[in-house]
């Protein structure tokens, strides 16, 4: 580019292209390009400012003057400029990292308790509230508490590998126990008499898997021992209890029965005026007074303490309340199935 003269059209012709380029300028980029392209050293006012020493003495401090306004006017253009695109680039990295504080959040769903275990907290509700104690026992029991100390003679069909399942060494006499009845005896051994206590937990059988019976199922167990008890406090009880999961207008009904730790024992059924098929009873558990080799098993003396026992089903209780179709529902895993009752989210 051959240089221009240094004069008042040369300086006012670098000046205009120079903002012209300024306010053409859409980002900091390109007003950096601009800024270079119109101030830097081989820029068009750099040029003319170097043809001041070209110049007589005299017309030096005019010249100076005009050319030094000339790159004043443009350095204030590119910073005003500069301060606009800077905000403006701000406000967009501000708008495209916005964070609404106030969207509605992803709720993931954690888990659900599983119905079983409501079920099983409902009527340990309704036990402590009358004062009753909550115990329990193990899953592998000895063959005694399970069966001997229960009345159970030795040659009872409910001790047979059909119904139990006996656990290797057989020598050991331990079994899965098959009912929560031993815990009975233990706590008795434990903690004496007079006692009220409600034992929930896991038992197990050699059933075959139906839409009723499960081979792993849970019982609550529940023993009252004190002086002059009888079955009308066994049956006020049940019935408190019947109207506590199935609602006020539950009924039970006791049906003479056998077990070898109760005399007498009744089947318990419970009514169901809104079941699918139409109202029906339907079994429940089992119970009775306490039999007193049991309570000699346990230490006390048959005079001076009586009571009651009953033993129900956990997976029933849930299947009458609910009115289910199938248990094996509540067996498989599927939080399908619990998030009925609601699931806990976050
Ligand atoms: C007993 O287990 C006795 N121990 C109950 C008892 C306790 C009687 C105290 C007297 C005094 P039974 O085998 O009937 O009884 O079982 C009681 C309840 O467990 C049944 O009514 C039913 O609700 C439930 N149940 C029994 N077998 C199964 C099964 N395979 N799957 C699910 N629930 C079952
Ligand atoms: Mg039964």
């Amino acid at each position: 580019m051959s240089d221009a003269l240094l004069t008042e059209e040369s300086v006012s012709a670098a000046v205009e292209a120079a903002l012209a380029a300024v306010d053409a300028a859409t980002d900091t980029a390109a007003l950096k390009a601009a800024r270079i392209a119109h101030t830097g050293e081989s820029s068009a006012l750099a040029r003319l400012n170097a043809r001041l020493r070209d110049l007589p003495p005299a017309e030096k401090p005019a010249a100076g003057k005009l050319v030094g306004q000339a790159r004043g006017r443009v350095n204030a253009a590119v910073a005003a400029r500069e301060a606009v695109l800077a905000e403006a680039e701000r406000a967009a990295l501000l708008e495209a990292e916005r964070v609404d504080l106030t969207a509605a959040p992803v709720r993931a769903r954690i888990g659900a308790r599983h119905p079983l275990t409501l079920v099983r907290e409902t009527v340990e509700d309704a036990f402590i509230a009358m004062g009753w104690e909550v115990a329990s026992g193990p899953e592998l029991e000895h063959e005694w508490f399970n069966f001997d100390a229960l009345n159970i003679d030795p040659d009872h069909p409910a001790r047979s590998p059909q119904d139990t399942l006996f656990v290797e060494p057989l020598g050991a006499h331990l079994v899965m126990r098959t009912q929560t009845s031993p815990v009975q005896v233990r706590s008795l051994i434990e903690r004496g008499a007079p006692l009220y206590v409600l034992a929930p937990g896991r038992v197990y059988r050699t059933d075959e898997i139906d839409a009723t019976h499960l081979p792993v199922f849970n019982q609550f167990e529940g023993l009252a021992i004190d002086r002059g008890l009888t079955m009308a406090h066994l049956r006020g009880t049940l019935e408190h209890l019947a109207r506590r999961m199935f609602g006020e207008a539950a009924r039970i009904r006791l049906r003479p029965n056998f077990f070898p730790f109760t005399e007498p024992s009744a089947e318990m059924d419970v009514w169901q005026p809104n079941a699918k098929g139409g109202a029906r009873w339907i079994e429940w558990g089992g119970c009775g007074m306490v039999h007193p080799n049991v309570l000699r098993a346990a230490g006390l003396d048959p005079e001076e303490f009586q009571g009651f026992a009953f033993g129900l089903g956990i997976e029933r209780t849930l299947q009458f309340a609910e009115d289910l179709n199938d248990m094996r529902d509540m067996i498989e895993g599927d939080v399908r199935f619990a998030g009925q009752w609601g699931l806990v989210t976050r």
